[in-house]
Formats: C-alpha cells, structure tokens, sequence
C-alpha cells in the first residue's frame, strides 16, 4: 500500500522513487476531457481578480513558493511575493489592495501557516490552499485548495511533496496565463511529460550520485551549493534536504553572492555543489565556480544537456527550462540520502525534527 516502504530500505528512497508516478498521477488529475489544462474557475476567478500574489509557507514549501513566483510573474504576469510565514505572521509587509494568498503546504497542519490564515481572514483576504492533505486544518480554513495528489509522505525531508508542489503551481501559474491571454503558454502537459522521463532516469542513475557522496561528502563537515535564478532557489532546497538528515552544515547560496563574505570559508577540498540549467547564466555560474575552486573548493558541477562543458561532474537531461528544479532537485535529494545513509543516520526519523511543526 501507499503507506508501507514494501521493498525499500526507507520512506525517503521509496518517496523519491515516488516522483515519476506523482507526475503522472498530476498530469491526469489537471486535465479535462479533451487534455487540455484545466482548474477549478473559482480558483482562477480569484486570481484573475487579484493584483498580488502572496505565497506564505515553511521549509521545503516555502522553498517550492521560490519557483512558484517565477511561473506566476513570468507566465501569469502576476507580481508575486514568496514568505516564510513565521515571519510574516508578525511583520505583515504592505498588502497590494487586491491581495491572494496562497499557502503551500505538504501536511496543510503547519501552525506558522496556520496562523497567517487566521490574520488575512480577518482583514477579509482570499485564500488557496495548495496541499498533499485535502482535509487539513489549512484546506479546511482557506477558500480553495489544489491537491498535490503525491500520496502520502512519510519521511521527514520531504521530496514528492515539493516536485508536486512545484508542479502543481505549474499548471496553475499556465492556466491563468491562457485565461488572462498572456500568450505565454506552452505545451506544458508534454513538458511535464519530459520531466517525467528525465527523473525516471536519475532515479535508474542512484548508483553514480552515491558515487559523488563518496567523493565529495564522506569526511566533510560543511557544503556550499550554488546556483542562480532557478538554481539559487534549488539550491537552497539541496542544502535543506543535507542539513536535515546528513546533519552536515550546508548553504545554499546566490551564485554571485558567497564572494561578499562566506568565501571566507572555502578551505582546500570544501563541497561546493553548483547547479547550472539556466542558458542565461551558465558562464556567470560557471565563473563563480572558478572563483571557488581558485581558493580551494572541490566544485561538483551539475549541469544540464546541451549546457554542459566537458568536466562537468553530472548532466542531468534537457527539459524545458522552467521545469528544471524538478529533474535537478532529484540529484540533491539523492545526494542527501546517500551522506545520510553513510553516516549512519536515521534517514526517515532525523533527530529534532518533525514531520509537521503544529506549533508556532
Ligand atoms: C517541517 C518539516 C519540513 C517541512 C515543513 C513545512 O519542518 O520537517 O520537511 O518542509 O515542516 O511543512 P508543510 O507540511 O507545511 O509543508
């Protein structure tokens, strides 16, 4: 059953294995008869009538509401702002006058969530609630809810629940462009389709990303991952997911970025993991690479067809370029299990963590 491991070694390895048929699965579940993209009209009523989109979450969600953003201004034209609801709740920024609040949120329990809920349904704002959990407290509580539809997610770092996220938002972010005329839709279903593929064959490629924990992970005691746009925001999840169960200190950083300060901690043979998927940056993320590896740093460069350069330490296959955080975000995932099962943690249950933090 969906509940059970059944021949995995943990929920996590299960949970990442998961992915392609989480895709299929959200292919299906968003598209109507005739294939074409389709979500509620009440939900795209409400977001063709705001002039903000607010996304409020934490941890991984919140790292998916990163990549959400991109598709929400640069396909629905939306301006959009992404917050850690912990803070949020108690710095409320200047709301736009037609705000939409969109949670995003694996278990919909997070009380940090839940509590900005509370505030904008007071001040009369809408909300949607994107979540794995469609009873939840926070689906429950918001106007609307999308369903990921990634089954269940055991494993305290979560994997499925921020590909489905980042897709899900997806389809939403190109609905509203279709229906606001935006002409900046494209064929998303087979994009998604691509993805799938692509994930599938990282999953099959598990033993050469062991290969790298190996490498560059096994005695270190810190990592950094670098990345820019797209990347950036990959990387901050890639050094989540390590933190979280390898108990390595890890950074995910903007790539032009470390060199105002944290450079300062490069020593011979420090991780450095860069991410390059982006055509418009490739040789800026390329340089900060040199940058570090000139002081020392061991660069595992993960790059993507058709961008990639000769040394490049994994090449993950092509696919559309605003779809890549979910086919490079597989290789971290797998990159963090591997240190964690090497080091002989507990993958699935890591110390001081909880799968959902129901209290602020
Ligand atoms: C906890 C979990 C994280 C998760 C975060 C937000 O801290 O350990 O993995 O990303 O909560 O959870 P949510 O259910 O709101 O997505």
């Amino acid at each position: 059953s969906d509940t059970e491991k059944g021949t995995y070694d943990h929920y996590m390895l299960k949970e990442i294995n998961d992915q392609p048929a989480a895709m299929r699965k959200i292919i299906q579940e968003y598209q109507d008869e005739d294939e074409n993209l389709k979500i509620d009209t009440e939900i795209i009523d409400q977001l063709k009538d705001s002039d903000r989109i607010y996304v409020i979450a934490a941890g991984t969600s919140y790292h998916a509401g990163l990549i959400g953003k991109e598709f929400f201004e640069k396909w629905a034209g939306v301006p959009t702002e992404v917050h850690v609801a912990s803070e949020f709740v108690y710095n409320t920024p200047l709301l736009s006058e037609k705000p939409l609040f969109i949670f995003i949120s694996q278990s919909g329990e997070t009380a940090d969530s839940r509590a900005v809920l509370v505030e904008i349904k007071k001040l009369g704002h809408k909300s949607l609630t994107v979540t794995n959990v469609p009873g939840s407290t926070l689906s429950r509580e918001a106007d609307q809810t999308l369903t990921l539809h990634a089954g269940p997610e055991i494993a305290v770092a979560s994997t499925k629940a921020y590909t489905a996220q980042i897709a899900v938002l997806s389809i939403l972010a190109q609905v509203a462009a279709r229906e606001l005329g935006k002409g900046t839709e494209i064929n998303l279903m087979q994009e998604l389709a691509k993805v799938t593929t692509a994930i599938t064959a990282i999953i099959d490629d598990a033993p050469a990303i062991e290969q790298i924990v190996n490498e560059y992970l096994e005695t270190t005691r810190n990592a950094f991952f670098i990345g820019r746009t797209m990347d950036y925001y990959v990387g901050l999840e890639g050094a989540l997911k390590l933190k979280e169960i390898s108990y390595i200190q890890a950074e995910g950083f903007a790539g032009g970025e470390l060199k105002h300060g944290t450079i300062a901690l490069i020593e011979e043979n420090t991780p450095v993991f860069a991410l390059a998927t982006q055509e418009k940056v490739n040789l800026n993320i390329r340089g900060n690479a040199q940058e570090v590896e000139a002081r020392g740093a061991k660069v595992c460069m993960v790059s993507m067809e058709g961008l990639n350069q000769e040394g490049d330490t994994y090449v993950i296959p092509r696919v559309h370029e605003m779809l890549t955080p979910l086919v490079s975000v597989v290789v971290y995932q797998f990159i963090a299990y591997y240190a964690a099962l090497h080091r002989g943690n507990d993958v699935d249950k890591p110390r001081n963590l909880a799968k959902s933090v129901t209290v602020e």
